[in-house]
């Protein structure tokens, strides 16, 4: 028989924050979520990921960051490929190598940037031409939080109902431009209880589950006034809001867990005086102990300064909005 190969596509997603918080799935296969939730895509946190079937392999390479990916990395791999494979009407392995210019799975959103790239490069790789919408949809499956890496600036993944329904869409693209992210890591390491893992006992467990879902959709609608009318102080304080409240349903789980650790704590302490001594800034914590200060370009040197001395230069990462994903 013929060996067949597609033509290797490289494509780079980068990461994003979300202001309002995706917590909890209410179809796990599909990964449609309980709420919708908005974000932020970064330029400084990417993946780079390059995809090429062929017909002569046994079965699915994968590497990433140059390595062989854990058992459980790896199938996540494998089914989202089986995928594109499906939309493609063919069964040809592939060789995937992907690179992380982000911390994997500290709470810095890897999985976003790492499926939005995959989607990116391993449809186009299949032959498929897929609209910003559909490519959407497909990272998804992968990882919630990528469907929202597939635009640049602020994006809104709506939960819909079903899997086409489920998507996410750029939006305020002219608004709060000078909006800052001071990524401030404390934990670059692979975090004990996935975000996979950690929204589920969430669901299952904390009484607080339902409050969430309804708080949710109004801290949304709130959040989107304040970035239409580019109010920083409203939009920062209802993003802080939105992430504690995410974090409450991890303490009040059962077992009860959470992100955060002693510097975490310390560091929220260290926003809430700043703010007090009148520098505006805000903060978000993803499903990891690292930090993200929210404030505007005016204000970075101050805050970026007082971080330094804290924490060391290298963990204080200024961050600007990024675009979405593109090929290389
Ligand atoms: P994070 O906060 O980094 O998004 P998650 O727990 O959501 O953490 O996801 C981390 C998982 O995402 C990793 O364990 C791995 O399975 C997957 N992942 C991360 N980077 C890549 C990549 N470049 N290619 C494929 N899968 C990746
Ligand atoms: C706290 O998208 O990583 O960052 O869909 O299971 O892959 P899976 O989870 P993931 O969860 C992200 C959780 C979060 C909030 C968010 O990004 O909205
Ligand atoms: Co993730």
């Amino acid at each position: 028989m013929a060996t067949l190969s597609t033509n290797p596509v490289s494509a780079r997603a980068h990461t994003n924050i979300a202001l309002i918080k995706y917590w909890g799935k209410r179809d796990e296969e599909l990964i449609i979520p309980y709420t919708s939730s908005l974000s932020l895509t970064l330029d400084h946190f990417y993946t780079d990921t390059t995809v090429q079937f062929k017909s002569n392999l046994s079965e699915d390479q994968i590497l990433i960051d140059g390595q062989q990916p854990t058992e459980k990395s790896f199938q996540r791999v494998h089914q989202f490929l089986g995928l594109i494979r499906k939309q493609a009407g063919f069964e040809m392995p592939a060789v995937v190598q992907s690179v992380n210019h982000v911390p994997t799975a500290a709470g810095l959103a890897s999985s976003a940037s790492a499926f939005a790239a995959l989607a990116a490069a391993g449809s186009k790789a299949a032959g498929l031409q897929l609209s910003p919408t559909a490519l959407s949809r497909l990272a998804r499956r992968g990882s919630g939080s990528a469907c929202r890496s597939i635009f640049g600036g602020f994006a809104e993944w709506q939960r819909g109902e079903d899997d086409l329904s489920s998507y996410a869409r750029p939006l305020f693209q002219e608004k709060l431009t000078d909006i800052r992210v001071i990524a401030l890591t404390v934990a670059r390491g692979p975090k004990s209880i996935s975000s996979r893992q950690g929204m589920k006992l969430s669901v299952d467990t904390s009484p607080y589950y339902p409050a969430w879902v309804k708080t949710c959709q109004a801290d949304l609608e709130r959040l989107k006034v304040a970035i239409d009318q580019n109010d920083f102080s409203q939009f920062g304080r209802i993003s802080e809001l939105n992430a504690m409240r995410m974090h409450a349903l991890t303490l009040s789980a059962d077992p009860d867990f959470t992100y955060f650790n002693s510097q975490t704590l310390t560091i929220m302490n260290l926003v809430k005086q700043l703010r007090h001594n009148g520098v505006a800034c805000y903060y978000t914590i993803d499903a990891g102990p690292n930090v993200k200060v929210l404030c505007q370009q005016s204000a970075v040197a101050k805050i970026a300064a007082t971080f330094s001395k804290v924490l060391g230069e290298k963990n204080v990462i200024v961050t600007k909005p990024g675009p979405g994903v593109q090929y290389l």
